[in-house]
Parts: structure tokens; sequence; C-alpha cells
């Protein structure tokens, strides 16, 4: 009886070794699971085994009993150990190739880049081509060039970025931090010249008192057309096909008169209100209309400035709102949202 307990013993060890020298994967944890019945289950043989015992003597009960019960307590230790050994196995393991795998995150596109891109992709097929311009731009392109005097309010100290250059003593050599998109009319004029259509959608930036609605940094879209015979009716008729584009529908504008040195006659043109079909609510201010662009005939100074023949060519240019215009679409009422990088906002689009 003692060397039959014992030989099993062995041969539950022997093949608990076996076991120990595979690489632990779900196969060897489901062989380890086997082994254990085999042995330990209910019909397990050291388990029949032990069931036997009931029938000694009471001599020999007590002392194969007390082998019988450390054989029992070694060997189901010796099972646990191995299969923490194949649980902590770092070497691929755990692997059950059979769990869903880890999603790693992917991230998406900002709110501001979704529209540029649908407007870009909108007048391109128009024939529009979409350029840039820096960021840091001379005093001379931000505004000399585009006819806005010295004592202009866009001027002051409080709303540009001056940039000190070491040594620079000529004001108009100065750089700024592009205060709007432009400046990138009067480059384009000159690199390309006339007939032209093209818009320039980018970073501005001004020195605002920041809240909900003022921001040090933002984004806008210039447009420019120029060539023969161009009026407010073409401004008119490209912006109606590009807010069919965006609403999917066609969208009522009107135009008032505006003001801004870089363009004559200068307009502002609105869009009816979305929310309200017209009929006034709060978010138009019950006019029934949202401001949308100001827009205007490129000035013949301008025109000049930029290297084209006024007599000869004309042009609208416009400069939309893209960060306003986001808002818009989106409901989106703060705008220091777009640059807080905070995800619960970002991942709503
Ligand atoms: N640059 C102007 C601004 O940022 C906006 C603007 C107005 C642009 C009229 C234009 C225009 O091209 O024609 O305030």
């Amino acid at each position: 009886m003692r060397d039959k307990l014992l030989k099993l013993k062995k041969e539950i060890i022997d093949q608990l070794e076996v076991l120990k020298q595979k690489t632990a994967n779900s196969n060897n944890l489901e062989l380890l699971r086997t082994l254990r019945v085999k042995y330990m289950g209910r019909k397990g043989e050291l388990t029949q085994f032990l069931r036997q015992l009931k029938d000694l003597s009471q001599e020999a009960k007590q002392e194969i009993g007390k082998l019988a019960n450390d054989i029992k307590v070694e060997v189901g230790e010796a099972f646990t150990q191995v299969q923490e050994e194949f649980l902590d196995d770092e070497s691929g393991v755990n692997t059950d190739v059979s769990l869903p795998g880890e999603v790693s995150k992917i991230g998406h596109l900002h709110p501001l880049t979704l529209v540029q891109r649908e407007l870009e992709e909108l007048f391109k097929s128009l024939g529009f081509h979409v350029l840039e311009g820096p960021e840091l731009e001379s005093d001379y392109y931000n505004f000399e060039a585009l006819n806005i005097s010295k004592d202009h309010p866009a001027r002051d100290m409080q709303d540009t970025f001056y940039v000190n250059v070491p040594g620079q003593k000529n004001s108009e050599q100065n750089l700024v931090m592009r205060t709007h998109t432009s400046p990138v009319q009067i480059r384009a004029m000159q690199k390309y010249g006339a007939p032209l259509r093209a818009i320039v959608p980018g970073r501005v930036f001004r020195n605002e008192a920041i809240d909900a609605s003022h921001e040090h940094t933002f984004y806008q879209l210039e447009g420019l057309m120029i060539g023969e015979n161009i009026s407010i009716a073409n401004l008119v008729a490209v912006m109606k096909e590009i807010l069919k584009g965006i609403f999917k529908e066609d969208v009522n504008v009107r135009v008032r008169p505006g003001f801004f040195p870089f363009v004559e006659p200068g307009i502002e043109l609105d869009i009816e209100c979305r929310l309200c079909g017209g009929k006034g609510c709060p978010v138009c201010k019950q006019s029934g209309w949202l401001e949308l662009l100001p827009a205007g005939m490129v000035h013949p100074k301008v025109l000049e400035a930029g290297g084209i023949d006024s007599k000869k060519y004309s042009g609208f240019a416009f400069g939309l709102g893209l960060t306003r215009l986001v808002m818009m679409k989106y409901n989106i009422g703060d705008i220091r949202l777009f640059n807080s990088g905070d995800l619960r906002f970002l991942e709503q689009f």
C-alpha cells in the first residue's frame, strides 16, 4: 500500500515535470487541468486510493493515512505551482488568441480642419487654388499694401502682435503676427498675376482680451477672384454655390454695405438664419439674418500693389471667419474650446 502510494506520487510529479518544460499556452493549461482531474478529481486515481484507506486496520490507517494526506497536500501544491508558473510566464503565455485584441485609439481631425477641408474641396471644384502665406508677416504686406493707412485702428498696438527685430529701425520692415489672411492676396497677385482664383485658409493672431467669443489665435479663409468684368454678382454666385455645398440646399443671402480699406465698395454678406428660417429667433437676434462674411471689390490701389493693371482687371475678395463658421455650424458657444485640447469637446466630432 505504502509503495503503491509512493509510486503514484512519483508518477504524478514526473508528469508535472514534463509539463513544466513546455512553454505555457492555453493548450498546456488545459493539459494541466486534465492531469489534475485524472489524479485528484472526484474519480481521480489518488482520490480513489485515499478512499480505500477506510478498509485498513486502525494501525495501518494511522501510518498510511498520514503519508497519504501529506502526499495529497504535496501533490496539490505542485499542481498549483506549475499553474502559477504558466500564468506568470511572460513569454507569451497568457496569450489567449481567442480573446478580443486591445483596440488602440486613433485620433481624428479637429472640427476646424474638417470644415476647412470641406471648403477647400468646394472651392477647388470651382477652379480656385488653395494657397498659404507666412504667419509672421511684414508690416508692408499685412497693412501698407492693403491700403491700411498708418493711423488705421487695425494698426493699434492693442490689436496687433508686433515682433521686434533687433537693430531694425525702419518701421515698414517691421514684422507682425499676421492679423488676417488678406496679405496673401498681395503675395498671390505678385506671384500669379491675373486672371486668378484662390483661397487662403490659415491662422491669424490678434492681441485680444480673451473671452467666450475672442481668442488671440483663430482661423480665416480668404478668397480672391480676379479677371475681366468681375463684379459683386460673381461673388454672390460663388458664395451661394459654396453655401449650397455646405448646407446641402439653397441658402438665401443678402448684401449690406461695409467698410474695409482694401475694398471699394465693401460689403457684408449675411445668410438667412438656419435655425428659424428667417422668421427671427434668439440666435439671429430676431433679425432673421446671420453675418457670414465681409467682402468687396478689390481696391484699385491693392490691385496695383499686387502688380495688376486695375484698368483692365477687377476682382472680388472676401474674408470668411472660419472659426466663426465652425461655431455656427456646430453650435459651439465658446471659442476657447478650439485650442483647449479638451477631449470631451474634441471627441464629439
Ligand atoms: N481681412 C479682414 C479682417 O480680418 C476681413 C476681410 C474683409 C477680408 C473684406 C476681405 C475683404 O478680403 O474683402 O477683418
